[in-house]
């Protein structure tokens, strides 16, 4: 069935042409030129790109794809979480196609799309890097590793759309902390890869930044054994930040302004500070990942979400003797639109519609939140 998936719900304008499960086009459009400066996203940029940008974006994926909009069989589209201003540009465009050309149309959670990512094969004549990928696609159950910019969560998954949530972040997404590190240090935005990067040189030893500790059963006997935080980490890194800044000025103590401030660190310290953060960070997300291994007996585990693409999360992963771990190719791991067309895909194939009423929805709909 060919679906056209849309996704504007944060900072890329993306849509993408999925049959059978096989990625026809995608294009990405992202906006990060015009959140720099800024350091983050700003949700009226955001949603104002998106209004200018979809029509382009969407005919550019039908080209790349070679198809006219009314060889298109259905729409799905991101429909939550995320900013609204910037979900209703994609939710009301997707609409709008569906009923112009009289298809069927489905909004779909953002985050189950990203979990799905990894189930996505390229057809030879449109994969990236003109190789044929077939994926390898995971039985179900396994456990997802969910890590992105806004959400961060360790979640059973018994089907594509059933998915309970076992852990998540009581403060952070693992992404944002990336971000928000990055941003001290005067790193660059958006700072994941920016760090990624410069931690390949560094000295992950460097520093010993602390691990939290939440493992325990709440007063009300929910447990939060899968549960982590970000936080500490953040704070902890920020600080080291002011210490350098105290050693270059011959330790006065002169409290410095927070400002971004690169040099401050120097290239080397910079360096080790990445690896050491992004070490961290990355065992923080394992430390309950193997839990929940241990826990459910589940040896299968699906990764997705922006942070995917990290190459420290993917070497500790990879190769692991007594795990079989799935990660989206990177161009799958950030916001795309093949993963909304392609949850959309199965969804439509199963005689779901959404309704032309159906609106956007900033919070997480699809998950059970624990943390409100
Ligand atoms: O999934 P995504 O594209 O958007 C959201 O749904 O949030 O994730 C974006 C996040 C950003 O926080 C970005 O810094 C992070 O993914 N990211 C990375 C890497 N590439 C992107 N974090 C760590 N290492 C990377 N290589
Ligand atoms: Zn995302």
């Amino acid at each position: 069935m060919k679906v056209l998936g849309i996704e504007t719900s944060c900072d890329e304008c993306a849509a993408a042409v999925v049959d059978g499960g096989i990625i026809r086009s995608n294009v990405v459009a992202s906006q990060i030129p015009f959140h720099a400066p800024w350091q983050g996203v700003v949700p009226e940029i955001a949603s104002r790109m998106h209004t200018e940008w979809i029509y382009g974006v969407v005919e550019t994926a039908l080209n790349d794809a070679g198809l006219c909009p009314k060889d298109l069989e259905g729409v799905a589209v991101t429909a939550h979480p995320g900013l609204l201003g910037s979900l209703l540009v994609g939710l009301h465009f997707a609409k709008a196609f569906a009923w112009a050309r009289d298809i069927p149309f489905i909004a779909v959670d953002h985050l189950l799309a990203h979990l799905y990512a990894s189930r996505l094969g390229y057809a030879r004549e449109e994969s990236p890097d003109g190789r044929a990928v077939s994926p390898e696609v995971p039985d179900y159950p396994f456990l997802g590793l969910l890590v992105s910019g806004g959400h961060s969560a360790i979640c059973r998954a018994d089907d594509f759309d059933d998915v309970k949530v076992l852990g998540t972040t009581v403060d952070d997404a693992v992404g944002e902390a990336f971000d928000k590190v990055a941003k001290f240090y005067g790193f660059g935005y958006p700072g994941g890869a920016v760090i990624d990067a410069l931690a390949k040189n560094g000295d992950s030893g460097a520093f010993q930044f602390p691990m939290p500790n939440l493992y325990k059963i709440g007063k009300d006997g929910t447990d939060h054994r899968y549960d982590f935080s970000y936080s500490g980490l953040k704070t902890a890194v920020v600080n080291q930040l002011e210490q350098f800044r105290v050693k270059k000025r011959g330790g006065t103590g002169e409290t410095a302004a927070r400002s971004a401030d690169p040099a401050a660190a120097g290239d080397a310290e910079a360096r080790d500070i990445a690896a050491s953060f992004q070490k961290t960070a990355v065992e923080i997300l394992l430390r309950g990942l193997f839990r929940a291994v241990r826990d459910t007996g589940i040896t299968t585990v699906v990764a997705g979400g922006g942070v995917a693409a990290n190459s420290c999360l993917r070497s500790r992963l990879a190769g692991h003797e007594k795990l079989r771990v799935i990660f989206p190719p990177p161009e799958l791991c950030g916001d795309n639109g093949a993963m909304v067309a392609g949850i959309g895909e199965r969804y439509l194939l199963r005689g779901d519609r959404s309704p032309m009423n159906e609106t956007a929805s900033a919070r997480v709909r699809a998950f059970r939140k624990r943390y409100p």
